[in-house]
């Protein structure tokens, strides 16, 4: 048979072996309803301790890239603007509370960066792999950024959902989404996504929500939080009806090229991924690495390795956990994930169990 149609097979069979890999890991409907019921009790006692308090998800229970077992991000908003309440402090009386009154295994992290309360679950039949769950303070910008994911998936939810949540799995499964170990985190891989339906591929798949509306070029505003500008055009309906992609690439010719670009074209030395602006320079945001610090040198030179923009707190290097080995071994991986997929492999299903080895 003729390459080019042997080619156009494997990815149409590339695309459709994507949607079966991903469907069996979303969460079940019945793992959805057991975590809104823990966050309900949750928002309960803490009301307790501050009646105005409310307790939000965000992260990936909301944002429509959800796994299986993932973790519940939550955060204690406080509507009074008469409580004062210390976030340090808060968690702790959080943690005495929770202690007495639930069987959480309960561990207050109240003098970190960001004061957070720990908390987790043994395993049950209902839930086999226990819960998980972190709860801060007053992260506004979170609740925000959550949202702007969720509306750039909903904009495209058969592309844009299908390779975030296989790029999630990928990266867990080849060990690259460890904050804590000097790789990335999934809100990271998230906004790389992104950034490369919104900013690489032309014509590109997504808008920029955050610029200009192709129907209103002079559609920008500010709506000010914490100091930043959280402003993205979230009108839904609206966004169905007027914003069409021109492009038509499937799904895993998308995730092929997405690999094919983080491995040859992006310059990881000196550019930095902005969601909001598309490429800039490290130099412009100051984010530069080598910078010979006295004894810090070390520290200093691994903050910036791979540097992603926060879309609203954009002094915020979202990457700045990636050590230099760190952006080695992802490097590798893109790499070995293009190897896979562009050496005509016969059947997708097969590469895709291999690149997830
Ligand atoms: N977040 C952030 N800044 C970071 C990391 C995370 O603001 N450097 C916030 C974002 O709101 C993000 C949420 O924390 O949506 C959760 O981040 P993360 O756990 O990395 O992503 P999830 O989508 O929850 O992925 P997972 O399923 O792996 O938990
Ligand atoms: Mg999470």
């Amino acid at each position: 048979m003729h390459p080019g149609v042997l080619h156009r097979r494997f990815l149409n069979d590339l695309s459709t072996s994507l949607f079966s890999f991903v469907l069996p890991l979303l969460p079940t409907s019945e793992e959805l309803n057991v975590k809104e019921e823990v966050r309900g009790l949750i928002e309960k006692l803490i009301k307790t301790l501050e009646p105005s308090a409310r307790l939000l998800s965000f992260g990936s229970s909301c944002n429509s890239f959800g796994l299986r077992n993932s973790d519940m991000d939550l955060v204690v908003l406080i509507d009074d603007p008469n409580a004062t309440i210390e976030p340090g402090n808060f968690v702790e009386s959080m943690a005495s509370l929770l202690e007495r009154e639930t069987n959480f295994n309960v561990k207050p992290l109240p003098r970190a960066r960001i004061p957070i309360l720990k908390l987790e679950l043994a395993p049950s039949p209902a839930l086999p792999f226990g819960i998980a769950c972190d709860i801060g303070i007053e992260n506004r910008l979170a609740i925000e950024n959550t949202r702007l994911l969720l509306t750039y998936a909903t904009i495209d939810p058969a592309r844009v959902r299908t390779l975030v949540l296989f790029l999630k799995v990928w990266s867990k499964r080849r060990r690259i989404n460890s904050p804590y170990r000097g790789t990335l985190s999934s809100y990271g891989f998230t906004l790389m996504v992104l950034y490369y339906l919104v900013h690489v591929k032309q014509p590109p798949v997504l808008p920029n929500l955050q610029r200009i509306m192709p129907m209103r070029p002079m559609e920008e505003e500010e709506v000010m939080l914490e100091g930043r500008n959280v402003y993205f055009f979230d009108d839904v309906e609206t966004l169905r009806r007027e914003w069409s992609s021109v492009n038509f690439e499937s799904v895993g010719e998308l995730l092929i090229d997405f690999f094919r670009f983080f491995s040859h074209d992006f310059q990881f030395n000196n550019s930095v991924l902005s969601l909001r602006a598309g490429q800039l320079t490290k130099e412009s945001k100051g984010w530069v690495n080598d910078i010979d610090v006295g004894g810090l040198n070390e520290m200093a030179r691994d903050r910036n390795r791979l540097c992603i923009e926060d879309p609203f707190e954009i002094s915020y290097n979202v990457a700045r956990t990636v050590t230099k080995d760190g952006l080695y071994t992802i490097r590798g991986e893109f790499m070995r994930a293009t190897r896979i997929l562009t050496q005509r492999p016969d059947r997708a299903v097969l590469a895709l169990a291999e690149l997830c080895r």
